[in-house]
């Protein structure tokens, strides 16, 4: 074979399975770049050798690859994921924390509805007429899949009724019957030789078609679960049921399984009822979503970067088996937690083969009642994590040997102590057990924290074993001629390690938080801190009531943070990588620069509406750098909404709690005043 025609098989053979990753199984293996790049050298290599082309080159297909992708668009608000629970106590403890969060004692509204199997898409309605559909992408931008959506006969095209918003937002599940999918695998399979997976897989590439048409053919459904008012609404429709009911009436798809529950009795019901019938239904799911029902309540509890925390999705377990449990290890986590893991045979289920599954904790060790060589049920808890059920109790061997939980800790042997409100029990050694030392390290230089290209957990533990590295200090003074002596690096790489330390060194205050692990502080929870006190210094000196009036910020976490900050040794570090290391925290500068006496300072404000000038973002920044707290929600301690295009109900309510709004003319006129 020519090393032309090596060439172009090699680029055919790659492209085609990355488009099969793509259509078929809805996921993207490569950048968008490196698939048009791949597409582009196929092309200029056939042109150049015409010979060479086949019927079934890539580049021969109808409508062709250039077309395959979709236009991206921004969504009005992120679409956000769900926080999952596979069991009652997760479910318990959504529901505590919900009614912490509003301050109620007495029992609340929930919407509980089925968690269809699907892809998430977002539909927009002008005048009640069908405008736009999107994907949900990556939550903030999606693919406009607006021809495709057209093809789908449950999506109304125009909204009937009475009361429809100027603009609407539905969103909801795109997804295919399991009859229909069945029918479509057969026609497939003869015409050509392949098969999709599961029905979620045939929807996704059905929606994602590039070709309309066969999305039409596909015979995909929709199932509408959240609407969203872009413009005023005449009608007060304070709950999530009543909106969902309005959807109804205009004509829009809602799966008719939805009650509301008032306490966990109902919802266990309601999850058990769908649990065990869920194979009789023509339509995939994978548990139940329960939403507070009262949409002031939802706004007041927020939402974390990735979820809101208002709902949960209670999902459930996959297929079970059964096999025999080796043995318990407990692992050692970054923060100290000790988390028992069961290691069994190995067992196959839904496609994968599975040897261990995390116990949780102590308690879900002792409700389980392990022994050594027990026969043990497993699934995958949402299709996904394998999870331990049971144990056959009835087949327990005599000498079968109770698992037992450490008193010590398993890599460093200090007495382990135990937190009965979080249910956890710790090493307190810190930086001293070597488990902690490398999963802290890891995290202190990990994406979102310094962030220092190619040292991975792999390279940290080598240079824990050279005794080169103890605490995040050393590594600013690593040479790199340390790094060379380590398994796989050359010059050229550690060289881009050393520049890559030197350059993290610039952070900002958030990412330094983060870095720092203190339990409960992760991503969002950094934010709000860094936000809230402006400087480390701040930070460092806080009490605990301080701490606790961040929006957000509990009482275990705000111990937390002042037990850190209070401990010598940790200051001491801090300390020296401040002065000494030279980390530099941005906030300093932009503190002195720019808190001006605008009319922001010490003020609380939320955003509503897209902005001309700036992100959401960008204008957050400022506002803080100009003094002022920013909050999601409105309340009555809001000083002023500022208000940009498109805006929501916060608006609304803003005007019923008559607190002062500030459009984006007035905005930039005080921000430069
Ligand atoms: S509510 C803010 N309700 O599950 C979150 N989601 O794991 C809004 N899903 O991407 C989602 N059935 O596409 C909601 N009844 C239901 C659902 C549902 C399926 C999907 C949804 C989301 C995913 C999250």
């Amino acid at each position: 074979m020519t090393s032309t025609k090596k060439k172009i098989d090699t680029l055919r053979k790659n492209i085609l399975k990355y488009e099969y990753f793509y259509h078929t199984l809805d996921q993207s293996i490569v950048s968008d770049a490196e698939y048009d790049y791949l597409l582009h050298q196929l092309y200029d290599l056939e042109k150049k050798n015409q010979e060479l082309i086949t019927a079934d080159s890539p580049t021969q297909k109808v409508g062709s690859n250039l077309l395959r992708r979709f236009k991206k668009i921004k969504h009005f608000s992120p679409m956000l994921s769900l926080e999952n629970t596979f069991d009652i106590n997760g479910y318990l403890n959504f529901e505590a924390r919900i009614k912490k969060s509003l301050n109620i004692n007495t029992s609340i509204s929930f919407c509980c509805e089925l968690k269809l199997d699907g892809i998430a898409i977002s539909l927009i309605y002008e005048e009640g007429i069908f405008v736009r559909a999107a994907t949900r992408g990556d939550g903030f931008k999606g693919e406009n899949i607006t021809a495709n959506a057209r093809m789908i006969k449950s999506i109304p095209l125009k909204l009937n009724g009475i009361n429809i918003p100027k603009r609407l937002e539905v969103r909801g599940e795109v997804f295919m019957l399991k009859s229909d999918f069945i029918t479509l695998n057969k026609r497939y399979k003869i015409n050509q030789n392949k098969h999709f997976s599961n029905p979620r897989n045939a929807a996704a590439g059905s929606l994602r078609h590039i070709n309309p048409k066969i999305t039409a053919e596909r015979k995909l459904m929709f199932s509408c679960h959240g609407c969203y008012f872009l413009e005023d609404i005449k009608e007060d429709l304070s709950t999530h049921y009543e909106r969902l009911m309005k959807c109804v009436s205009w004509g829009l798809p809602v799966n008719k399984e939805i009650i509301i529950c008032s306490n966990h009795i109902e919802v266990e019901k309601f999850y058990k009822k769908f649990e065990q019938t869920r194979n009789f239904l023509d339509f995939d799911i994978d548990g139940i979503v329960i939403k507070v029902n009262s949409i002031e309540f939802q706004k007041k509890i927020g939402c974390n970067t990735k979820s809101p925390r208002w709902a949960i999705a209670f999902k459930f377990c996959s297929a079970e088996k059964i096999t025999l449990l080796k043995n318990v290890k407990f692992q050692v986590g970054r923060t100290g937690i000790i988390t028992p893991v069961a290691y069994f045979d190995p067992v196959y289920i839904s496609g994968v083969i599975i040897q261990k599954a995390s116990l949780y904790n102590k308690y879900e060790m002792e409700r389980l009642n392990l022994h050594v060589n027990d026969s043990i049920i497993i699934c995958r808890s949402g299709d996904v994590i394998p999870k331990v059920l049971s144990v056959i109790k009835t087949t327990r061997c005599d000498n079968a040997k109770k698992i037992v939980f450490p008193e010590f800790c398993p890599v460093c042997d200090t007495k382990l102590l135990e937190n009965t409100e979080e249910k956890i029990i710790r090493c307190h050694s810190g930086l001293t057990c070597d488990a902690q030392k490398k999963k802290s390290l890891y995290h202190f230089f990990s994406k979102k924290s310094l962030y220092v290209i190619g040292l991975g957990p792999r390279i940290i533990n080598e240079l824990i074993k050279k005794k080169l590295v103890k605490n995040p200090i050393d590594f600013f003074y690593l040479k790199d001629v340390d790094l060379i002596k380590l398994k796989n690096v050359g010059k050229k790489k550690s060289i881009k390690i050393i520049n890559s330390i030197n350059a993290c060194k610039k952070t900002t205050l958030k990412s330094f938080i983060y870095a720092l692990g203190i339990p409960g502080v992760g991503e969002t929870i950094s934010e709000k801190i860094a936000n809230d006190f402006i400087t480390l210094d701040k930070l460092i000196n806080a009490n605990i009531l301080q701490l606790n009036s961040v929006d957000g910020i509990g009482k275990v976490i705000s111990n937390n943070i002042f037990n850190y900050f209070s401990t010598i040794a940790n200051r001491n570090m801090i300390n020296t990588l401040i002065a000494k290391v030279g980390v530099y925290l941005n906030h300093q500068e932009v503190q002195e620069l720019n808190i001006k006496k605008t009319c922001f300072l010490n003020k609380k404000i939320v955003l509503t509406g897209t902005f001309n000038a700036f992100s959401r973002i960008e204008l957050k920044k400022i506002l803080i750098n100009l003094g002022a707290k920013v909050f999601d929600n409105i309340s009555k301690k809001i000083d002023f909404l500022i208000c940009g295009q498109n805006f929501g109900s916060k608006f609304f309510k803003a005007n019923h709690l008559k607190i002062k709004t500030i459009n984006e003319k007035e905005l930039k006129f005080l921000i430069e005043m």
